[in-house]
């Protein structure tokens, strides 16, 4: 087992970003879960699957194949073999990862290949359950958090980047409806593990919050260490 650091969080609190600039610190692996349900998302939306149907999301998932590959330490994504890490970026893709990820099947599917990178390798991995359920013994446990507006401000300055037509109200929108549907889920829902550490970054810059985070890990695995 190698090391592992679980960041959990709502969308938008900038896990994958600090997530990934951690990792390259410590000179670990990152593993950006939320692409693994936006792959099954973008197979959903595609094939004109409605995500809201268990049984029919169900049933497509023997057709998907979910493999994430690292390129100098960047993480890709593969649906069927196709490198898909740039169109489950697309703001459409969002809101049905976030449906299908309420599907227990869905989470069955994809907790192994989860589990088997968090064994294989030292690991930074966010996601929303990653802390409470694939991996409960992770050496360190993060739980990240900001305001909606903020988080709603932050991705939508991203989207623009992106060159994406996009509204600041429909985003925040789009982030208040995410957060009630992960957070009220039945399977896995979005919420602190009991021994995690709360990061809250609203009122921080990217790096004081990288700063944040690697000090909060440092300490954690020293104390590790001393008992
Ligand atoms: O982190 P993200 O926005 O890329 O995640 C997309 C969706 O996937 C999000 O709405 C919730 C879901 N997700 C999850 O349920 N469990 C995870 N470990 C990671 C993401």
């Amino acid at each position: 087992m190698g090391i592992n650091i679980a960041i959990d969080g709502p969308s938008g609190a900038g896990k994958s970003t600090l997530a990934r600039k951690l990792a390259e610190k410590l000179g670990y692996i990152y593993v950006d879960t939320g692409a693994l349900y936006r792959t099954i998302g973008l197979y959903v939306l595609r094939n004109k699957i409605d995500p809201k149907e268990p049984d029919a999301v169900a049933a497509a998932l023997p057709k998907i194949d979910v493999s994430l590959r690292f390129i100098n330490g960047e993480q890709h994504v593969y649906l069927n073999g196709e490198d898909v890490s740039a169109d489950i970026r697309l703001h459409e893709v969002s809101q049905y990862a976030s449906l299908v990820s309420a599907i227990p099947a869905v989470r069955q599917y994809l907790f192994d290949t989860q589990r088997k990178m968090a064994k294989e390798h030292d690991v930074i991995m966010d996601g929303r359950d990653i802390g409470t359920v694939v991996l409960p013994m992770a050496d360190v446990k993060i739980f990240l958090t900001a305001s909606a507006e903020v988080r709603a401000r932050r991705r939508y300055n991203e989207l623009l980047e992106r060159g994406q037509n996009v509204v600041y109200e429909k985003i925040l929108e789009d982030v208040n409806l995410r957060d009630e549907q992960d957070m009220n889920r039945s399977v896995a829902p979005l919420k602190p593990a009991q021994d995690s550490v709360i990061v809250d970054t609203s009122d921080c810059s990217f790096d004081e919050s990288l700063a944040i985070l690697y000090k909060t890990v440092k300490e954690r695995l020293n104390n590790k260490n001393e008992c």
